[in-house]
């Protein structure tokens, strides 16, 4: 049986943190797919296109082939029961992503329990990073380069300043 991992979240943008995860991921699994999903609690700035396009790109300019992305507008228990996925992979950071990754991972389980949530640590180079603090820095014109894949950089760029912000 293909053992199969999703990788959730919003990407918004994908970053250098989480295409870590996601190569990681996919050495350990025949399959893995980075699904982009709704967090209640943010707005997205990219689309749901843009975003899974961005890591689209990425996934492949890593050349990882049991990799697919994909996105959804349900519920992540309901994608991993369609998918018959065994595993939710996600990042840790710190402590501070704790308790509300622990939350969602005792709620996915009740959901589908099914599917194991597992927690990969955040490479050191990447602690600091995430979606919102690369979003602040391009939106006041700073250097994201090091925080996002090279081959999506320069779109990432392009779209703040159509924006204007
Ligand atoms: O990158 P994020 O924003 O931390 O990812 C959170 C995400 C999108 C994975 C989470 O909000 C989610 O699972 N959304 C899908 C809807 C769902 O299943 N909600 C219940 C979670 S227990």
């Amino acid at each position: 049986m293909e053992r199969i991992a999703v990788c959730p979240g919003s990407f918004d943008p994908i970053t250098k943190g989480h295409l870590d995860i996601v190569q990681r991921a996919s050495a350990v699994f025949d399959k893995v797919i980075v699904v982009t999903m709704v967090n209640a609690d943010k707005k997205p700035f990219f689309t749901s296109s843009e975003r899974v396009d961005f890591i689209r790109r990425s996934v492949d300019d890593l050349g990882l082939k049991n990799v697919m992305v994909d996105s959804y507008d349900g519920l992540l228990a309901d994608y991993t029961k369609k998918h018959n996925a065994i595993a939710i992979v996600k990042g840790l950071r710190a402590v501070s992503d704790f308790e509300y990754e622990f939350q969602m991972a005792l709620l996915n389980k009740k959901l589908n329990p099914a599917a194991e949530t597992l927690f990969f640590t955040t490479s050191s180079e990447n602690l600091y990073l995430s979606s919102s603090m690369v979003r602040s820095i391009a939106s006041l014109n700073g250097d994201i380069s090091n925080f996002v894949p090279a081959c999506i950089y320069k779109d990432i760029k392009k779209r703040f300043e159509k924006k204007g912000v």
